[in-house]
């Protein structure tokens, strides 16, 4: 199981805190183009939960993803150690499953942390954010430029 291969592997009672939170933050999208609500919960080192929900604008590329307004609320409020991300959406028979760029801004802060991918009965599939987004370029490679 890909959870095996975390450094630190979630509580239980945690990863269902994490579930309902992304749950909680799927009530928020504002998705009126798409109808596609997605929510987002993010866990930090320190035990804080940052949600987020996708937010769509009438200029389409303008909208961003639910996962992406987790982390930018999270950074912006001074955090940048994850230890999980939970995604939450409507869709019945697949695992929600973040997009690529939303991988890379996750990889931005690490490699070893875990992605929950939820259906709305509460299943879920996580992966390290390696294992999402293999071979990927960050922030140690610019720096063989500087
Ligand atoms: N969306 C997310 O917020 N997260 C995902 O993991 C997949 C897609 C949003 C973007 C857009 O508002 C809507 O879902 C349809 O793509």
């Amino acid at each position: 199981m890909a959870q095996q291969h975390l450094a630190r592997a979630l509580k239980p009672e945690h990863i269902q805190q994490l579930l309902l939170s992304c749950l909680e933050a799927k009530k928020s999208a504002y998705c009126p183009y798409s109808h596609f609500p997605v929510g987002a919960a993010l866990l930090t080192r320190e035990g804080r939960i940052f949600l987020g929900c996708n937010v769509e604008n009438a200029c389409y590329p303008l909208g961003i993803c639910a996962e992406r307004t987790a982390i930018q609320k999270a950074i912006s409020e001074g955090y940048k150690d994850f230890k999980a991300i939970a995604i939450a959406s409507d869709l019945q028979d697949d695992f929600i499953s973040p997009c690529g760029a939303c991988r890379q801004v996750m990889r931005e802060f690490g490699t070893d942390w875990a992605v929950y991918m939820t259906k709305p009965d509460g299943t879920y599939v996580v992966n390290t954010v390696e294992e999402l987004l293999p071979a990927s370029f960050g922030p140690k490679d610019l720096q063989k430029f500087q």
